[in-house]
């Protein structure tokens, strides 16, 4: 072969490279789409997206938690030939929250957009989530049910709708946040925003956008368009009742700037729950008549440890919930750190005693000690991440 034809052919190829480079050129919006079993609904999504960003050089990141129904099986397969798709398969993890966070994260566009991936969320509002975001006039675009032309149609029972606007007068009152729905799973926002949230952020709990938000405090500025929330066609919904503690938990949190996990807020609140459980026994055992006060003092405090760990294991730690021998295992650990917890109490306090003695200055902080020791102990240990 002549020089010049080799010259020839390395210029073909060059350009049929800057053609391709053309193609791959840098992504401007990554649409994060966190699933659970929606492995029905992931083939309909990627088509509608695809439709509606017609021209936007986008991406899709799936954020799967290992559905058993095979969510990222099908994600991947679609992948496979549509290069715009990608997966994140996460394993022994659970949570909205935290699959969305790890989305953004992983993401290098200018823009990040969190939607449902059960096609509750109108897509075709995409394009004009964007629009808001190219004028630079903003840093988040909310899709919000409670604006102007907005709608919950008949995508939300009457329990939840009620449950979802008190929690919004909360955020509102509480956390000044001005958020029409803050609620709202569907929004879009500066990823450079993100990056500099996300080490505040909580990955537990399912109110992304409300923490996003909240941990701006006010630097955020927000557009609010109108979408009106779809019905489920596939599939069923994930978000039970309990999920309205998370938020609560979050709303304090937040309120006491993130100087508390929302963990340990549950944690204790489920501590103050148990003593209640201990008086009511040690009552009921001494009015029986059957036992003296040493035996119904341990049997009592038996009874607390088991519904703290029941309750703990329910709420608490619900996205790492022990099953089986796992539970049984979890539970036998719990006895053996609330017990070290006891010594931990009764030590601190008579030693602050012997200093000073308030008592109820050393019996506090002998409680606190036990409960920060539970609580940092049995998070490691009886409920350590798999
Ligand atoms: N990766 C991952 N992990 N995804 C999850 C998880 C999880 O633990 N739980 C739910 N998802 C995914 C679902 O697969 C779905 O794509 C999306 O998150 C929303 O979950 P749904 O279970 O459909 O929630 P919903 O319809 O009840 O609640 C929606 O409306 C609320 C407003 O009332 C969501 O948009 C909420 O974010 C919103 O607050
Ligand atoms: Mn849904």
């Amino acid at each position: 072969m002549s020089s010049t034809l080799v010259a020839d052919s390395i210029r073909k190829a060059d350009s049929q490279e800057g053609q391709t480079s053309l193609e791959l050129d840098a992504v401007e919006l990554s649409l994060v789409l966190p699933t659970y079993n929606e492995a029905e609904n992931i083939p309909l999504v990627v088509d509608l997206v695809g439709q509606a960003l017609a021209g936007v050089n986008w991406e899709i990141i799936v954020v799967d938690d290992n559905s058993p129904d095979g969510t990222s099986q099908v994600a991947r397969h679609i992948a496979q030939e549509n290069p715009r798709v990608r997966v994140i398969r996460r394993i022994g993890r659970r949570g909205l929250s935290g699959a969305c966070i790890e989305g953004m994260l992983s993401s290098s566009a200018k823009y990040v957009a969190v939607m449902d991936a059960d096609l509750q969320h109108d897509e075709s509002l995409l394009p004009r989530m964007l629009a808001a975001m190219r004028s630079g006039h903003y840093d988040i675009a909310v899709a919000s049910r409670h604006v102007e032309g907005g709608d919950v149609g008949d995508g939300l029972s009457k329990i939840r709708s009620w449950g979802s606007d008190l929690a919004n007068n909360l955020a509102r009152n509480l956390l000044k946040v001005t958020l029409s729905d803050p609620m709202s799973g569907f929004f879009m926002v500066s990823r450079e925003k993100v990056d500099a949230l996300a080490p505040q952020l909580s990955s537990q709990g399912f109110k992304i956008l409300l923490d996003l938000v909240a941990s701006a405090k006010g630097s955020m500025r927000i557009k609010e368009l109108p979408f009106v929330f779809r019905e489920r066609q596939h599939g069923e919904s994930k978000l039970d009742t309990l999920v309205t503690l998370d938020y609560l938990g979050l709303l304090v949190a937040k309120l006491f700037n993130d100087m508390i996990s929302v963990r340990f807020l549950m944690y204790s609140a489920v501590g103050a729950t148990g003593v209640v459980v201990h008086l009511i026994v040690l009552k009921l055992l001494l009015a029986s008549g059957g036992f003296v006060f040493n035996q119904a003092q341990l049997m009592a405090t038996v009874v607390a440890m088991t519904s703290n760990f029941i309750l703990n294991n329910r709420l608490t730690y619900r996205d790492r919930r022990l099953k089986g021998f796992a539970w049984l295992k979890g539970l036998l650990t719990f006895y053996c750190i609330c017990s070290v917890g006891v010594l931990a109490n009764v030590g601190v306090a008579s030693f602050i005693y012997d200093a000073s003695p308030i008592w109820w200055f050393a019996g506090a902080a002998g409680a606190v000690m036990g409960a920060v020791w539970n609580f940092v102990a049995s998070n490691a240990l009886t409920w350590r991440r798999a």
